[in-house]
């Protein structure tokens, strides 16, 4: 059989396991596999129940993604599915880890499932641009209701046994090992003669949804204004559950997957999802390739410690609690400790008041945090994330202070957004310690980590950091050293274009308008008016940098949001922005005074405009060796600047990567 998929006999149950690791995708030759083992077994007159598990560290996590956009394969999943279900001896899933997608599908073609505690189950094809599309939209509302498999179809996000149990996704949570449980649960099912349950079937759970497409609109309007392809494929098809009888909808099924497949937004999403992984190849991280390094050593973070309890400060140490590491958070100014506290306490009880988290979580994550005045708190730390002004002067101080205090080995970071961290390296007797670890805001919420490998660096940090990235939960990218790293040096570069495109005619409304039609979720404008203009405004003075029209709303008092005006007016409480004449007149007044010539621009004009000169800088980047991968790149704008992943990043969209 080759291996990948066995049977052997437990007694009178059949115990199939899939093994092809790391994840035991569906490739064509496990479809194949499995369905010849599953004919054997039903033919085996020895044989009075089927279990069905998996090798490995989980359960099949999806149909294999690589295979997409190629030629189908026969047999499909759709077939060994349908096989699957209509077998007339007991058929029980034996599941852990994570059961994702097309493996969830295969439970669900099973007559009963048994779950290790610790399995997470889901469908997370829309993350991917898709929808499940082995019978998922119509099996899972059959089995547990429209109000849980709507959001799970919807949001993609996984749920825990626990759960699953409660809205009768699995039957049952075994106490130990889940194999030995779901041959039990087998045995009882003959003993019993528990009838098979074919969830294709069952049609109680949508009774109260027929005919009432009020009922069924109200599930799914948190989801009503999706713009992309998926999420409106699936309500549609989600809505055909309770209306068309089983074997039409599941045609439907197949035919939209088939769409979406081919379609540019599932490619461009299959394409960010293999870019992650690609990320944790950097050459840095595997010091095998590169002799003259030392093989990396594992270095555990228990402790950490934030310095500056600004903006940053404070979401950066949610990150650690909301990790389970207990962190410092250091400012010697005491009204921002008590002001940092604060913000954290609020941004847990919004998550409390919002079911997100419990009032258990929230204390345990408190808990784990602790203030204080004096750098000296930091002495035990593992882990030091320096997040004070933006100033060379300051951090140099700050590290010098570190470098008498921090312990042997303690990693130093820094979250500078633009300065030389080789710079900042020369001011420790250990630049090998020093690292940037840029978090971006909010820093709790925003997945992209951009890890800064300075020239003196030491591997072993460089890859404890990236370990420690994912832990938190974030999407970390290995970049170089230069002014900006690649995020903000690239948006500095779109930042100068919005300037050039504002001075030769378009309104800031127009440019917003067109990068929301493009996909993002808010415009750059509307982001800057969010973020403040001060900021850059000063960063600019003091490097004697000039940008006409943002320096000119800056001298009007016009910084954004906070004053209830920037690039829009703001009426009292509100924070949508309203087109304001006077910052037209402001525009002109500054085209007129440089003397350049306004014309009208059209939104097919302004996106090129706009993204052109960000590929091109993306292409001096890689060539400057600052990123390894044009991928790379591309995580950094879909997971910190909010470029739409459905167009896959810069770079991918230019036809770099
Ligand atoms: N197909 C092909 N390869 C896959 C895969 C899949 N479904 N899932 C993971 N892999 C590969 C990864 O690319 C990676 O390969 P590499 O080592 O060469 O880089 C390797 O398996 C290990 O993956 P991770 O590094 O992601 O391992 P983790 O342990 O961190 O995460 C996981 C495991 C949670 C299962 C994660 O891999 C994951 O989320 N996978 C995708 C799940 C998914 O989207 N499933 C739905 C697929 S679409 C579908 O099923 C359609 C159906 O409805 C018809
Ligand atoms: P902030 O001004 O909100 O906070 C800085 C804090 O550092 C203040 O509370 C200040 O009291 C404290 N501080 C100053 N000197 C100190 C010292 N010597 N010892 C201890 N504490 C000291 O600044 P913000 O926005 O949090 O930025 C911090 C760093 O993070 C900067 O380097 C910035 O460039 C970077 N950054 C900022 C982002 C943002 O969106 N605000 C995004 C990513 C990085």
């Amino acid at each position: 059989m080759n291996g990948l998929v066995s049977w052997r006999r437990d007694g009178d149950v059949a115990v199939i396991t899939i093994d092809n690791p790391p994840v035991n995708a569906l490739s064509h030759a496990v479809r194949a596999q499995l369905l010849a083992a599953v004919r054997e077994a039903d033919a085996d007159a020895a044989v009075s129940a089927i279990v069905f598990a998996c090798a490995g560290r989980t359960f099949v996590a999806g149909a294999d993604i690589s295979e997409f956009g190629k030629p189908a394969q026969s047999p499909i999943l759709l077939d060994v599915i349908a096989t699957l279900e209509h077998i007339d001896k007991p058929l029980v899933a034996a599941v852990h880890g994570t059961v994702l997608g097309g493996g969830l599908e295969l439970t669900l073609a099973c007559h009963f499932r048994v779950a290790d505690a610790r399995t997470k189950l889901g469908l997370p094809e829309i993350k991917l641009g898709l929808i499940p599309g082995a019978g998922g939209t119509q099996r899972l509302p059959r089995l547990i209701g429209m109000e849980h498999a709507a959001p799970m179809i919807l949001t993609g996000g996984p749920i825990a046994a626990p759960l699953a149990l409660e809205v009768g996704l699995i039957d049952e949570i075994a106490e130990s090992d889940v194999l030995p449980a779901a041959i039990t649960f087998a045995r009882r099912a003959v003993r019993d003669t528990l009838p098979i349950r074919r969830v294709s079937e069952m049609e109680n759970k949508l009774a109260g949804l027929r005919g009432k497409p009020d009922a069924y609109a109200a599930i799914v309007a948190p989801w009503a204004g999706a713009r992309l392809d998926a999420p409106k494929a699936a309500i549609e098809l989600l809505r055909l559950a309770p209306t068309l009888p089983f074997a039409e909808a599941m045609r439907e099924e197949r035919a939209t997957f088939t769409r979406l497949m081919n379609g540019e937004q599932s490619k461009a999403q299959r394409y960010l999802f293999f870019a992650e992984r690609a990320a944790a190849k950097h050459p840095a991280l595997h010091p095998s390739l590169h002799p003259a390094l030392k093989p990396a050593e594992p270095r555990a973070i228990a402790q950490a410690a934030v310095i500056g309890a600004g903006t940053m400060g404070t979401g950066i140490a949610m990150c650690f609690a909301n990790a389970g590491i207990a962190v410092v958070l250091i400012d010697t100014d005491a009204t921002a400790v008590a002001r940092g506290r604060a913000s954290i306490d609020k941004q847990y009880e919004s998550s409390v008041a919002r079911g997100r988290l419990t009032a258990d979580d929230k204390a345990k994550r408190l808990g784990l945090i602790s203030t204080a005045a004096s750098l000296a708190a930091a002495k035990d730390a593992d882990l030091i994330v320096e997040a004070v002004f933006e100033d060379m002067d300051v951090k140099k101080a700050v590290f010098r202070d570190l470098d008498a205090i921090a312990k042997p080995g303690a990693v130093l970071a820094t979250n500078t957004s633009y300065l030389d961290i080789n710079d900042i390296a020369t001011s420790v007797s250990r630049p090998g310690a020093v690292i940037g670890l840029h978090f971006f805001s909010p820093a709790n919420v925003m997945r992209l980590l951009e890890i800064v490998n300075a020239t003196a660096t030491d591997p072993a940090i460089l890859a404890a950091m990236f370990a420690l990235a994912r832990k938190l939960g974030k999407v970390p990218v290995i970049v170089g050293v230069c002014r900006g790293f690649v995020g903000n040096r690239m948006l500095q570069v779109r930042a100068a274009a919005i300037e050039r495109l504002l001075l030769e005619g378009a309104l800031p409304a127009q440019i917003d308008a067109a990068l929301v039609d493009f996909g993002f979720a808010m415009g750059p404008l509307a982001v800057s008016d969010l973020a403040g203009l001060g900021i850059s405004w000063r960063m600019r003075k003091a490097n004697g940098l000039h940008a006409a029209i943002a320096d000119a709303l800056c001298e009007a008092g016009r910084f954004g949001i906070k004053a209830g005006k920037g690039y829009y007016r703001y009426d009292a409480g509100s924070r949508r922005g309203v087109p304001d004449p006077d910052v037209a007149a402001l525009i002109e007044q500054t085209s007129k005074r440089l003397g350049v010539t306004r014309r009208t621009f059209t939104p097919d004009e302004i996106v090129p405009r706009l993204i052109t000169p960000m590929i091109e800088e993306g292409r001096r980047i890689l060539a400057e060796g600052i990123a390894h991968q044009a991928s790379d790149i591309d995580l950094i704008w879909v997971h910190g600047y909010g470029w739409p992943a459905a167009r896959g990043g810069p770079m991918y969209y230019g036809g770099v990567s």
